[in-house]
């Protein structure tokens, strides 16, 4: 049975919980293999809408079973927040969701430090969604972190904490001028946590190697994006996580040969959150519209997006990084309206053009786009059942998309609903999991 890596291809919010969630049905464990709850995975099922900062999207089908990987760092309140919403709202958590022993934790010092950092960088900042994620992350490679495991241990709990907040007390006192913490509060607050999460904390390892023994199939559920990538991605714009197909091996103790292929999620256009360079960056009342139609709004922080048109430099630096064998499109309905469709087709930089994707900060801020246009459809695309049933002029757009990053589409997305998916021909899904096509049909 295949195992499937699904990672964003853009600068995230692609749309990654709707696509992992029409293959939930199919594989029998998701896992999540980096970030934090900066991520906000929204999934529409019907007339409800889940949010899912933490928890796989797969936790909304019975018989799922979801694990959060060792490459995830975990708030406990926002998870056990999450939790019972859930738990209120019908799902079943006993059984199917096993939480990393590994896995480091997010303490309140750390969005504190976060939001301190971020406002003393000033104009440098770069915009994080202030869940303290960098700084869990930053503890974990200085190998200061608490992890998961630590909370069932009492004193050894209390010894790191103590070692941690008398560092970090002096650190928000004397460098950040900003509020201190206190052990004890911190050590009952996270005991309640333990107590709550206890039963859900594992070696995911060992049980995802097992399973795999036994021929389940595992759908590894990347958050953030490519471009968002700790070491690929526009750094030092960037999450903290590994968030490219090769994290899902570092983020779950999966070894790489256990991996069978890895699928894009990509946008028709494009979308950021917060700062850094964005080359295909729309101005003014166009990339209003786009947010205006797209509802692009931050699932976590609520900021609204930046939008851009589609960069096929990013798209193909994204198939060779993650080694792509197919993408999903989402949101093609989104550019319904528009009258002329632009693709990023190369970046201008001082008299070259440069047609992959440059590593250094400084080329990338100071690249112009070069499109090339193509006319719009102006024709619905939600409700089309295939690709024949989509507009002319959208389906070259589809094609012309295709050929410039050189990976074959799978699915196309024209809205939030499960039903408003086009299953592509001959997609490449239907290798790994031939009933795909009855279910989308
Ligand atoms: P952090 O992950 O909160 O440290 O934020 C670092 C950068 O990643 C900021 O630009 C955030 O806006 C961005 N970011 C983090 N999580 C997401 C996400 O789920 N979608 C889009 N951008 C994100």
């Amino acid at each position: 049975m295949p195992n499937i890596v699904v990672v964003g291809t853009q600068w995230g919010d692609e749309g990654k919980g709707k696509v992992v969630d029409l293959l939930a049905p199919h594989v029998n464990v998701v896992a999540r293999f980096a970030g934090g709850n900066n991520a906000g995975h929204t999934v529409v099922v019907g007339r409800e809408k889940y949010v899912l900062h933490t928890i796989p999207s797969g936790i909304l089908h019975p018989g799922c079973r979801c694990v959060i990987g060792c490459g995830v760092v975990v708030d406990p309140g926002s998870l056990i927040e999450e939790m019972e919403s859930l738990v209120q709202r019908g799902v079943t958590l006993d059984g199917n969701l096993f939480i990393s022993k590994n896995a480091h934790l997010i303490m309140p010092y750390h969005p504190a430090l976060d939001r301190a950092s971020e406002a003393k960088l000033g104009k440098r900042r770069i915009g994080t969604t202030g869940k303290g994620v960098g700084p869990a992350y930053v503890d974990k490679a200085a190998r200061a972190g608490i992890r998961m495991a630590d909370l069932l241990n009492e004193r050894l709990f209390r010894e790191k904490l103590e070692l941690n907040v008398a560092q970090k007390n002096r650190l928000l006192r004397e460098i950040y001028d900003a509020q201190t913490f206190s052990v004890e509060e911190i050590l009952n607050q996270y005991l309640r946590y333990a107590g709550w999460l206890a039963p859900y904390i594992t070696d995911t390892a060992l049980l995802l190697s097992r399973w795999i023994d036994n021929g389940y199939s595992v759908l590894f559920e990347g958050a953030q994006a490519t471009m968002l990538d700790i070491d690929h991605g526009t750094y030092p714009y960037i999450t903290s996580s590994s968030t490219t197909a090769g994290g899902a091996a570092t983020g779950t103790g999966v070894p790489p040969t256990r991996l069978h292929g890895v699928l894009g999620v990509s946008k028709a256009y494009t979308t950021r959150v917060g700062a850094g360079p964005f080359p295909s960056e729309m101005a003014g009342p166009l990339a209003e519209a786009i947010r205006a139609r797209g509802h692009e709004y931050g699932a976590t922080t609520g900021r609204p997006r930046r939008c851009g048109w589609f960069d096929a430099i990013v798209g193909r630096y994204a198939a060779r990084i993650n080694g792509l064998d197919t993408v999903a499109l989402t949101k093609l309905d989104v550019l319904d309206q528009c009258e002329t469709v632009k693709v990023c087709v190369g970046y201008r930089y001082r008299g070259d053009i440069l047609t992959e994707f440059p590593e250094d900060e400084n080329v990338v801020t100071e690249a112009e786009p070069f499109y090339e246009e193509v006319e719009g459809w102006r024709a619905p695309t939600g409700g089309a059942k295939n690709e024949a049933d989509l507009p002319a002029k959208a389906r070259r757009y589809l094609e012309r998309l295709e050929e410039l990053i050189g990976v074959p589409f799978c699915l196309i997305s024209t809205g939030a609903q499960r039903e408003e998916t086009i299953l592509c021909e001959n997609s490449p899904l239907l290798r790994w999991f031939p009933s795909v096509r009855s279910s989308l049909l």
